[in-house]
């Protein structure tokens, strides 16, 4: 379904529990248009459930690591694929299914070194991919998407990015007793732009603010997921607590 004059659709929903009836319908909508799509992730808590209810599919055969190609936004800046505390480490940890599709090639992971041909090359692999034909997305409390953080230009591809002071500490704990990294490698505003289909999800009344700012806001750096009001295709699924402080305009109802 597309959405015209750039606003987001809007679903107010029982929780993360009760998304992941859509965010499975819309993965198996992406496999519905043939071929095998590329499937972007976003980590976090707000995904939790979801990941438990993808591994569940992988595990019953109802999903298939040759279904589809996957990727993900954003890495720790030097982290493996294999290091404790990085993106791919968490995704693989969570969702078995993604740790088969890493060794077989289909799982395409952010090159953690950062180096400019690095992210040229997985560019190059994003697009050889189809380019990303659906998008999940979380967003931060300082309105970040990705590691997109506050200022940052909504014009430019992968990059690497020094971490907000509130993104390190929302990381602390996943790095503890180190001391979570200051900057990571991220997908910019343009390639999470360039999906053909967004879906981001925020549940929680810590997420309220940043939620009012990108629907209701200027578009704007000042919020990065404001740059979501100029892409055409973007369903955003909040909980009740995410929604408080968003104008009933902007609602769709439940779900
Ligand atoms: C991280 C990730 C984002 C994610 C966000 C929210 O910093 N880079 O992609 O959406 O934080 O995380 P959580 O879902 O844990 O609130």
């Amino acid at each position: 379904m597309r959405h015209d004059h750039g606003q987001p659709e809007v679903r107010v929903l029982a929780g993360a529990a009760a998304a992941t009836d859509v965010l499975l319908g819309e993965l198996r909508g992406a496999l519905a248009s043939g071929g095998r799509p590329l499937v972007s992730f976003a980590t976090g808590n707000t995904f939790t459930a979801w990941f438990a209810r993808l591994a569940a599919e992988f595990a019953s055969g109802r999903l298939s690591p040759h279904d589809f190609v996957g990727t993900h936004l954003d890495e720790y800046l030097g982290h493996a694929p294999t290091q404790r505390g990085g993106m791919v480490h968490e995704l693989t940890e969570r969702c078995a299914g993604f740790g088969a599709m890493l060794a077989r090639g289909t799982f395409l992971p952010v090159p953690g070194d950062g180096a400019a041909m690095s992210l040229a090359a997985h560019e190059a692999r994003l697009s050889r991919a189809g380019g990303v034909q659906l998008q999940f997305l979380g967003i931060g409390r300082n309105g970040h998407l990705a590691f997109n953080e506050p200022g940052t230009p909504f014009e430019i591809g992968f990059h690497v990015t020094e971490l907000a002071a509130t993104t390190r500490e929302d990381a602390r704990a996943r790095f503890a007793p180190d001391e979570p990294p200051t900057h990571a490698v991220t997908a910019g505003l343009a390639s999470i732009l360039a999906a053909r289909r967004v879906v981001l999800c925020a549940f929680g009344a810590g997420k309220a603010a940043a939620v009012r700012a990108m629907l209701q806001g200027p578009v704007d750096p000042s919020c990065p997921a404001s740059v979501l009001r100029r892409h055409d295709n973007v369903l955003v699924l909040l909980d009740a607590a995410a929604a408080a402080g968003v104008g009933d305009q902007h609602l769709a109802g439940g779900g």
